[in-house]
């Protein structure tokens, strides 16, 4: 058997690749940014081949740079930015339109009229979802009332539909040459297309939006023993390499973090922050404004499924500083600035760019920064932006606590911004719990190579992942209650701000 496992993780903002040992530690990754591109407000879309591009090449380098080759590999996982939605002819290869990327709001009116009609209880009972733009259902259905001969080229057998994992995996497998159309449960569920009880897709869902079964991807377990397919010579690997594992990303963190038990929970800082508590093989419906989901499903067990808080703008309010506002030319600079100043200076910022997500749910509101005095500086709006980061987060574990019963002892991070010191510290205080970050902090990547070893018995079992897990960092909480509730208290405040902004 070889000696390592590799995976892709096609984020928002970049692909990687990343090569792991039998100890869970990383051996090499390199990894390439990708245009955000924003034709209007509240769109946001890539450009799938300039994607696809941008994964064969941090393949290549990763591989080189390592000196390793095709034959070192035992499996490949695949993570991806989920319900991003890509329509492609798999006769030639070209997308019909660019990825429409889970921030656009576009199709709010779609996810409005579910709602208006009566359609909204039947989704949530079987997707674990809310009717919302964020879900992959309303994009394809804007695809194909939007872009000329989608529709018909889907009658043709000349139109698929893929979230990114789907895009990478018929790409790696071949394309035009026979790539499989696959993709896995996890994925699947954050289309509003799939029954969360059969792990299929709902025929009266796919009638909501007008979307042809035909276009769909084959669901497939998480963790794969029979793989989707296997890496072409020609293509960027260089040989042929099972795939056999496929996560959405917040899912592969949660399993990069093990998060086997029924309670345990994660919180990753991306773009966005995405905290998945397990719920082990029971379906938990919340009724504090977090998603049922599916956290993974390993081969022929039982799928699990988690309680998830979606937080839509962290990480990119960062980036926002840097490229719209030209602040800081870093994101790490976001903390040297902050530090400048000993508070935000009664300044909150509550980036609602794509509205907001759990647990609030208000495609209305659009950001605002408010309390603001001449006193105001840059260093105030870079604390403030870090702050709205933990805030967000504190409002999620208060709705997680309410619908689990589950109280937090520490909090689990992961993700980029973890590397922020003064931003951890913030969260640390204003949960009032320690903040832990493990060793690979690239969990993300690290949890789909975890699905694709445990497939091809690179790895026994879940025990054995367990043991790999260390800490490498912890926040303590210095704040004492009084100072942590007034502070959160002014975040509630500006929040409601952010309401009513569009029609
Ligand atoms: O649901 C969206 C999420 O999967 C995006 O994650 O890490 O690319 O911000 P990330």
């Amino acid at each position: 058997m070889p000696d390592f496992v590799g995976a892709v993780d096609q984020g928002t903002t970049s692909t990687r690749f990343m090569i792991f040992d039998h100890d869970g530690a990383e051996v090499a990754k390199f990894q390439l940014e990708h245009e955000q591109i924003l034709p209007r407000a509240g769109w946001v879309e890539h450009n799938p081949i300039e994607i696809w591009t941008r994964a064969g090449a941090v393949i290549q380098t990763t591989l080189q740079r390592a000196g390793l080759h095709d034959s070192d590999l035992a499996a490949l996982g695949v993570t991806n930015q989920r319900e991003t939605t890509v329509v492609w002819n798999p006769r030639t290869g070209r997308p019909y339109y660019n990825a429409i990327v889970w921030q656009d709001t576009r199709t709010d009116r779609i996810a409005a009229a579910l709602e208006r009609d009566g359609r909204g209880d039947v989704i949530r009972a079987r997707t674990g979802l809310r009717p919302d733009a964020y879900f992959s259902g309303g994009k394809i259905q804007w695809i194909l009332e939007n872009v000329d001969g989608v529709r018909e080229a889907v009658d043709r057998g000349e139109a698929v539909f893929g979230n990114t994992d789907t895009w990478t995996v018929w790409n790696l497998t071949g394309g035009t040459n026979g790539g499989v159309h696959v993709t896995d449960v996890t994925n699947a569920s954050r289309t509003m297309l799939m029954n969360l009880e059969t792990l299929d897709w709902d025929d009266e869902l796919l009638s909501f939006f007008g979307i042809p079964r035909a276009m769909l991807p084959e669901i497939r377990p998480s963790s794969d023993p029979a793989s989707y397919g296997s890496t072409i010579p020609y293509g960027p690997v260089g040989g042929k390499v099972p795939i056999t594992g496929i996560l959405g990303d917040q899912q592969a963190a949660t399993v990069g973090q093990v998060c086997f038990s029924p309670g345990e929970a994660k919180n990753t800082y991306g773009t966005g922050n995405f905290m998945l508590l397990n719920t082990g093989t029971n379906l938990v419906r919340s009724r504090s404004g977090l998603l049922t989901t599916v956290a993974y499903k390993f081969g022929s067990e039982p799928p699990v499924f988690a309680l998830e808080g979606s937080i839509a703008v962290t990480g990119s309010a960062v980036q926002w500083l840097r490229d719209q506002l030209h602040l800081i030319t870093s994101a790490p600079q976001s903390e040297t600035l902050a530090r400048q100043v000993a508070d935000s200076g009664g300044m909150y910022f509550v980036p609602a760019f794509s509205g907001l997500f759990a647990p609030y749910w208000r495609a209305d509101a659009r950001g605002a920064i408010v309390g603001l005095s001449r006193f105001n500086n840059d260093a105030h709006l870079a604390r403030a932006t870090l702050e709205a980061i933990c805030y967000q987060s504190r409002d999620v574990v208060e709705a997680m606590q309410q619908d689990s019963g589950v109280v937090l002892d520490v909090l689990k991070v992961d993700g980029g911004v973890t590397s922020n010191d003064l931003c951890m510290q913030f969260q640390s205080d204003i949960l009032g719990v320690p903040v832990s970050r493990p060793v690979v902090a690239e969990t993300t990547a690290l949890g789909a190579a975890y699905a694709a070893g445990l497939a091809v018995g690179f790895w026994r079992d879940a025990g054995e992942l367990r043991a790999h897990w260390a800490e490498d960092r912890r926040w303590e909480p210095v704040w004492g209650e009084e100072e942590r509730e007034r502070a959160y208290a002014g975040w509630k405040k500006a929040v409601t701000r952010t309401f009513g902004w569009t029609e």
